[in-house]
């Protein structure tokens, strides 16, 4: 029996491991349960009494000398593994880093946002859930009027209405009824219309609105906010045109078109041989939208307009199928990195 514990000292101590499936076959063979040390600890039993007391002292040091060993081999492991990751072959060529690049709708919202901010707006965001009073309401659509429909709406509840905003002109709402005038913001964010998906419209799509309420407020500020936008994202020579239109929110209103950048107004494809393309609406907030908030129209007034991003980006980048926005291609989304 004592031969047998002196054969597995030396056999523990000769052994090696350089590598994690090594060291683990010692611990097999040595530590665990089913070790060949176990084992003879299971022999213990059937030991005469008076060589109980030698045998079980040896077969401890014998179970110490695997534990010690163990711990040795696995320090040296470590060691190699830290001497390995301390050596870095400088003369290797670089890992190339791979980047993602922005989504198309990012980099024209950033550029839009950079562009009002530099007329003093600032950015206002709010929640794409909303109720009946924040996106019709509040917003001057009387109950059960036609106009309702002029946005066709997700809802996800009825009575009391919860809905996705059709527009983010709550964010208007919202931004008046907590604060005090003056106010100039935008709203940037997603939206959601239940139209039909085809290559101009899909179920959702990302609006930049725009908000100035202060104290003699005019059309002519609202002309002079869009002409500048247009000017810096399209270029110098862009010219606008406002059409009347109507928004239950505003009065007046007026839908905002850009001369066609890219024939310069003397006709093609993309303005319908017209010369014009329209961006956005706009128009004087309506003196109900601002009482609905707490404000005084008879001191206050103030301008809003609102433009779809998708339809900004289509035109600028003269993208013709609004769902290669959200088809995921990497070979759309490609060609805007570094844009
Ligand atoms: N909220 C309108 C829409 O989504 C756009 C708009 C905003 C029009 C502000 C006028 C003034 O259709």
């Amino acid at each position: 029996m004592f031969d047998k514990v002196d054969q597995i000292n030396k056999e523990l101590q000769s052994a090696h491991a350089t590598n994690p499936q090594e060291l683990e076959a010692f611990r097999m063979r040595f530590i665990s349960r089913k070790s060949l040390i176990s084992a003879l600890f299971d022999d213990l039993k059937a030991i005469p009494n008076e060589q109980k007391k030698a045998f079980g002292e040896a077969l401890n040091q014998l179970k110490t000398a695997a534990n010690e060993k163990f711990k040795s081999l696995l320090e040296q492991g470590q060691s190699i593994d830290s001497k390995r990751s301390d050596t870095i072959d400088v003369s290797l060529p670089p890992i190339p880093h791979q980047m993602g690049g922005l989504h198309p709708i990012s980099i024209v919202k950033n550029r839009m946002i950079e562009i009002f901010e530099r007329q003093g707006f600032n950015v206002s965001e709010g929640p794409e859930m909303e109720d009946d009073w924040h996106n019709f309401t509040a917003l001057n659509f009387p109950e059960d009027h036609p106009a309702r429909e002029m946005q066709d709406t997700y809802f996800i509840e009825r009575n009391p209405d919860k809905l996705l905003r059709t527009h983010t002109s709550t964010v208007q709402i919202r931004l008046m009824q907590n604060g005090t005038p003056p106010f100039r913001s935008i709203m940037p964010g997603r939206v959601y219309r239940n139209e039909a998906i085809s290559a101009r419209a899909h179920c959702f799509f990302h609006q930049i609105e725009g908000l100035y309420v202060d104290r003699n407020v005019g059309f002519k500020d609202l002309k002079q906010t869009i002409y500048h936008f247009a000017k810096e994202f399209f270029g110098k020579e862009t010219n606008i045109r406002f059409r009347p239109s109507f928004f239950p929110f505003t009065e007046p209103s007026a839908e905002v078109d850009i001369s066609c950048f890219i024939c310069k107004g003397s006709g093609c494809k993309i303005c319908k041989h017209s010369g014009w393309v329209e961006i956005g609406g706009s128009g004087m907030v309506d003196p109900n939208v601002l009482e609905q908030c707490g404000i005084d129209s008879q001191e206050f007034s103030g301008f809003a307009f609102g433009m779809g991003i998708e339809r900004i980006t289509m035109l600028k980048y003269e993208i013709n199928d609004i769902r290669l926005f959200s088809e995921n291609d990497v070979r759309f989304l490609r060609q805007f990195n570094g844009v």
